[in-house]
Parts: C-alpha cells; sequence; structure tokens
C-alpha cells in the first residue's frame, strides 16, 4: 500500500509531527516547511526529505499536512488545504474564532478529508487508561477534579503570542485547551464553565496568563483548573487529581498514583520518554491521524469533538466579561 505523503509546516511544535511522519511506517515525510528557510533546510537535511518556505506551491505534492503555526493562520490555511483535498492534522486551537472554528469543521466535511485537532494529550497511552480508569469507574465514580498546569513562558512581547487576536485569548485557550478537552472527556458534558483570568505576573500578555476555571458536569462532579504561563518554580508542571468515595488517582503524565485504605500504590508508569527523533508524544496522536486517513476512519478528535473545549472556554471567557464590575 502506498505510504500517505505528508508535509509538516512550521517547525517549532511541528518539528515533533515531522519526527513522528518520519518514525511512522504508514507514512512518507514529504515536505517540511518553515518561513525561516535555515530551519527548513536543516530539519530537511536531517530527516531526509525535502524543504520550502511556501507551502501552497507543494501542496498538490501530499496527500496530508500538520499545520503547526500561528493560531491566527488555522483557518486560512485549513481552509486552503481542505480546499485542495488534503487530510489535515491541525494543531491546537482550531482557530481564533468561533466563526472560523466553524469554517474550518464545515470545510473538512463539504470536501470529504480527514481532519483531526492535534490534541496529544489524549492520544498518550497513560491517559488512555486513565480514561479506562474512570470510565469503568475502577476505583469508583468521580466526583471532583483539581488539574494544575503551571508552565512559565519566557516573555516574549510583540509576538503573535502576546496578543489577544493572534492567539484567539490567553493561555487558558491557547495551553488550557488540552486539559479543558480531557475534564469533559473523563467527565462528560459541562453545564457550567466559568472562569477568571490575569495578567499579573505575565504584564507581556494582552489575554490572561494564569487562569482558575470551575466546570459543573451533568454527572454532577465538578472540577477546578489552574493554568498558568507565569510560574516559574513549581513541583510539578502537569497534575490532576480525581476524587471518588473510596480512593484519590492522582495523574502527572508519567505516573498514575491511587491512593485509598490499602495505602497508596503506582497503577500505570513511570513513562519512558520517548526519544527526540521518534517525534516524543506526537507520535502516538500522528499514528491516529495516519490510521484514519487509510481507514477512511473520523478521528477521536475531529471538529465537532474539539469545539467542545472551545465552547466551554468561550463560556469561562463570558463569564468573567459578564461579571466584571
Ligand atoms: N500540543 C502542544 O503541546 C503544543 C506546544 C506548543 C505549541 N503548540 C501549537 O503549535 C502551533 C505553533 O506553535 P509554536 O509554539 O510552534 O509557534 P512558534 O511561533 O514558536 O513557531 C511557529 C513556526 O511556524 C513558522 N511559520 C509561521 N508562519 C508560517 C507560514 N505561513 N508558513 C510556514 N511556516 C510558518 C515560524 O517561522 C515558526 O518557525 C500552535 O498552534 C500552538 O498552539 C502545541
Amino acid at each position: 500500500m502506498r505510504k500517505v505523503r505528508t508535509a509538516v509546516v512550521g517547525l517549532n511544535m511541528g518539528l515533533q509531527h515531522a519526527y513522528a511522519y518520519h518514525a511512522a511506517e504508514q507514512a512518507e515525510l514529504t515536505w517540511v516547511v518553515d518561513l525561516e528557510e535555515e530551519k527548513a533546510a536543516r530539519v530537511a537535511k536531517e530527516l531526509g526529505c525535502r524543504y520550502t518556505t511556501d507551502w501552497s506551491a507543494i501542496i498538490e505534492d501530499i496527500d496530508a499536512v500538520s499545520l503547526c503555526t500561528p493560531h491566527h493562520l488555522h483557518a486560512p490555511q485549513a481552509l486552503q488545504a481542505m480546499a485542495a483535498g488534503k487530510h489535515v492534522l491541525l494543531e491546537k486551537p482550531l482557530a481564533t474564532t468561533k466563526a472560523d472554528s466553524l469554517r474550518i469543521i464545515h470545510a473538512a466535511e463539504e470536501h470529504n478529508v480527514v481532519f483531526m485537532m492535534a490534541y496529544i494529550v489524549r492520544y498518550l497511552p497513560i491517559v488512555r487508561r486513565l480514561k479506562e480508569i474512570v470510565e469503568k469507574k475502577e476505583f469508583g465514580e468521580v466526583f471532583s477534579a483539581q488539574c494544575w498546569i503551571q508552565a512559565y513562558l519566557p516573555p516574549a512581547p510583540g509576538t503573535w503570542i502576546s496578543r489577544r487576536e493572534t492567539l484567539g485569548g490567553g493561555v487558558l485557550f491557547s495551553h488550557g485547551c488540552h486539559y479543558v478537552d480531557l475534564l469533559i472527556w473523563l467527565l462528560g458534558h459541562p453545564t457550567i464553565s466559568a472562569a477568571v483570568g490575569t495578567n499579573l505576573g505575565t504584564e507581556w500578555m494582552e489575554g490572561e496568563g494564569t487562569a482558575h476555571s470551575i466546570m459543573k458536569f451533568e454527572s454532577g462532579a465538578v472540577a477546578h483548573l489552574v493554568t498558568s504561563w507565569g510560574m516559574k518554580y513549581k513541583e510539578s508542571p502537569a497534575l490532576l487529581h480525581l476524587h471518588t468515595p473510596d480512593a484519590l488517582i492522582a495523574f502527572d503524565m508519567r505516573t498514575i498514583d491511587v491512593i485509598d485504605k490499602q495505602g497508596k500504590r503506582t497503577v500505570f508508569g513511570p513513562v519512558d520518554k520517548i526519544p527526540e527523533d521518534r517525534g516524543t508524544n506526537a507520535v502516538f496522536q500522528v499514528e491516529h491521524f495516519l490510521d484514519c486517513i487509510i481507514k477512511g476512519k473520523t478521528p477521536e478528535t475531529d471538529g465537532w469533538e474539539s469545539l467542545k473545549s472551545h465552547q466551554a472556554i468561550w463560556d469561562m471567557y463570558s463569564f468573567e466579561e459578564n461579571h466584571s464590575q
């Protein structure tokens, strides 16, 4: 069977996509693309593919593309690729506005292409196991979730990340969307989504650099999520605590621990780090994308599924707008 000819556009986060396609048996990494020619040339040399600075010039030479570019470019680039009949793996978030997000979703349907959001967290084996634990109520039914995503971005004033319009919001929209998606996937449809945010501590950002969100789900479960790009000092960059009447399930991306009446034990992990040249954590989502293309399946994180987390975040933003005095 012919391999899926792929290109990656944008070679910062996209580098992980490029490594993952390069390592995947079902793909042929055909092109890497970046506006910085030197960067593209270096990656192409390392991975044995071609490079260009103009992705629209190579569109006819590929079957599928990973778009790993700034958020305000997601809609125009995804729409262009889909109109040319290409399958698209789009870095999160969908787009900077709801209207553009819907345009992408409808275009994927109209042009009958595979469209997947790169919700990388969902596809990690440790997260698949966490989902199974929650879904099968292995340690009871979750009634409370607390999640802390504590990152630090060096100040980058004047960049697309610093501007609300090009980022689509603040840290909650850009980075928090992974974890809002995870909470919805684990706990179900949210009936209440609210947040407050600040750019104290991240004054270089127009949008919030730190957000505290609360959610309530149809099941009755409640969640609290902290997301930040201003936290230089922390004990762990990512933590999720799920409480059931009988246990605490503690997850930190490498390990799942359970604390209950039998004491504390590790039920998954610690996970080994995947080597850079295999695409680190991007390898799992890329394999799912390729599988969907080859088998004609709908990705788990298609447009409609991904829109749920985006809508929850837009609701969170509306809460603060409506309650500011
Ligand atoms: N899933 C994750 O963990 C994760 C982490 C970081 C970033 N991201 C996502 O990846 C995407 C890119 O973020 P980033 O941090 O890599 O941004 P970045 O600004 O650091 O890098 C973007 C790259 O794209 C290139 N580029 C910009 N416009 C281009 C164009 N028109 N054609 C070709 N190349 C172009 C730039 O030269 C740059 O090398 C965003 O959607 C972001 O949210 C995801």
